[in-house]
């Protein structure tokens, strides 16, 4: 395959949000690719500087703990540029957090079906919200509650297709070029 670089008007990071599974760390790196830009993941950065796991996280200091290593990892990209950014799907909820990364840069939601979402879940680890139940209505139910936040974002993008075709229509959302 032929890498073809793609330029976007500015240099802010571009942070992909959205629900759990909804293919932002496929899609980021797709797009980080494009842009040669840095990808980086919220979830990776919390895991990093607290040296131990999401799961552990959760299990061993609860889910507010975890919101507040999250938060410490965001304001740690204060002013970078030239990045693509995976945030955790919790991340957009709070108000100071979303305020944050809509100031520092472009705010896309990734708007994935939820069966796609509830399918790459099922098969992967990192998920306590998920792991705790494995119960696909109260999974549904969070995933309808916390929509009004995501279309919060500057920018909404649907991702239904596949981690190429999204990353395709964030590009041209974002008015890239390729010279
Ligand atoms: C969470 C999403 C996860 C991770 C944590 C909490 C959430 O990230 O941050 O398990 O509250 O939606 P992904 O969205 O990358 O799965």
């Amino acid at each position: 395959m032929i890498l073809v670089r793609a330029v976007v008007p500015n240099d802010r990071p571009v942070f992909l949000i959205g629900f759990m599974g909804s293919g932002k760390s496929a899609v980021g790196r797709l797009l980080a690719d494009r842009l040669g830009r840095d990808f980086i993941d919220t979830d990776d950065l919390v895991v990093e500087r607290e040296g131990r796991s999401i799961e552990r996280i959760f299990r061993e200091a609860g889910e507010a703990e975890f919101r507040r290593a999250e938060r410490e990892a965001l304001q740690a990209l204060a002013g970078r540029r030239e990045c693509v950014v995976a945030t955790g799907g919790g991340l957009f909820l709070g108000f100071f957090e979303r305020c944050w990364l809509r100031e520092q840069g472009t705010t896309v939601w990734l708007d994935a079906p939820f069966s796609a979402c509830l399918g790459r879940v099922s098969s992967g680890a990192g998920r306590p919200l998920w792991a705790a139940g494995k119960d696909p209505e109260a999974f549904r139910a969070l995933f309808e509650k916390r929509r009004a936040a995501y279309a919060l974002a500057a920018v909404r993008v649907d991702a239904a297709g596949s981690p190429d075709e999204t990353a395709g229509r964030v590009l041209s959302r974002l008015g890239a070029i390729s010279p």
